[in-house]
């Protein structure tokens, strides 16, 4: 099914980010490619130009960190398609030993690119409606006291995400939020990850859970954005259950959404 989006991804010069992007032209969309990692994303760019289209896709630097930065990026990206109707926030990293750096990255980037995609996107405002999906982790539904920080923007995003998607303006905004948590997923994170006091028990915890491949969790993102009705919606992919759902105001997992 041809999949007819303008999507904006956060962090996309690599990992889950990139795999995003390229599942989502594979599918016929337009992709706006940012990441802090200029030359990355630029090569990025031209690999998925030749193969997709020069007006398919496009990179721009973009650190959620700042605010500012975020804001010149989507709106270089709305002057280039002429609107956008998906925004992934993606960026994120696993630095236990820089909390500020963490949180201004996986939570505040976050809820930023959230906002400027409501704020683009609302029907009521003269905007054509959309998709935001953030990227949390089951470390956002799970505690795991070895990686408390990284836990706590999870945590956080999967807070927002629940509290913005019980907006009761949602309807008449056009816009919906979905969440994906995966749990250790095979990319250049994991390595962060083993970079706190007791990695040794990291790795247990890792060996014990599985790692996912970056596929299955492409497949839990897909079927969040192919979703006519996506919003409250959380979905998991782990190595151990593999995609789970959690429907708006429901306490129950399935493997349906
Ligand atoms: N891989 C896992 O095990 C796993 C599990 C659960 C959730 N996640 C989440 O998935 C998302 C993607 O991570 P990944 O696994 O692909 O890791 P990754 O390290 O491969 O990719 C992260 C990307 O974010 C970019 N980035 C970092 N700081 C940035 C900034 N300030 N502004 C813009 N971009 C920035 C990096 O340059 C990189 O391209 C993250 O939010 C991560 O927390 C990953």
């Amino acid at each position: 099914m041809l999949l007819q989006r303008t999507a904006f991804v956060t962090g996309a010069a690599q990992g889950l980010g990139k795999a995003f992007s390229e599942a989502l032209l594979e599918k016929g969309a337009r992709v706006c490619l940012t990441d802090i990692q200029t030359q990355k994303g630029l090569l990025l760019e031209s690999e998925l130009q030749k193969k997709y289209g020069k007006d398919k896709c496009m990179f721009m630097q973009c650190d959620v960190s700042s605010a500012t930065n975020l804001r010149k990026s989507f709106n270089a990206a709305v002057s280039q398609f002429g609107h956008i109707d998906l925004v992934v926030n993606n960026a994120g990293i696993g630095d236990e030993s820089n909390m500020e750096k963490m949180i201004n990255i996986n939570l505040m980037g976050a809820i930023a690119g959230s906002a400027l995609g409501v704020e683009h996107m609302r029907k009521d405002k003269g905007g054509k409606g959309g998709v935001v999906i953030n990227v949390a982790s089951t470390a956002g539904l799970i505690p795991v006291y070895l990686i408390p920080s990284y836990c706590a923007t999870k945590f956080g995003l999967v807070g927002y995400h629940r509290s913005c998607a019980s907006n009761p303006h949602l309807k008449e905004m056009g816009v919906q939020f979905g969440c994906l948590c995966p749990a250790f997923t095979d990319t250049d994170i994991l390595k962060d990850v083993l970079k706190v006091e007791y990695p040794e028990e990291v790795k247990g915890i890792i060996q014990q859970v599985g790692i996912n491949p970056v596929e299955r969790v492409v497949q839990g993102f897909l079927q969040l954005v192919e979703s006519p009705n996506c919003n409250g919606d959380i979905v998991t992919v782990s190595a151990q259950d593999g995609i789970q759902y959690q429907k708006k105001g429901s306490n129950k997992w399935s493997s349906h959404l």
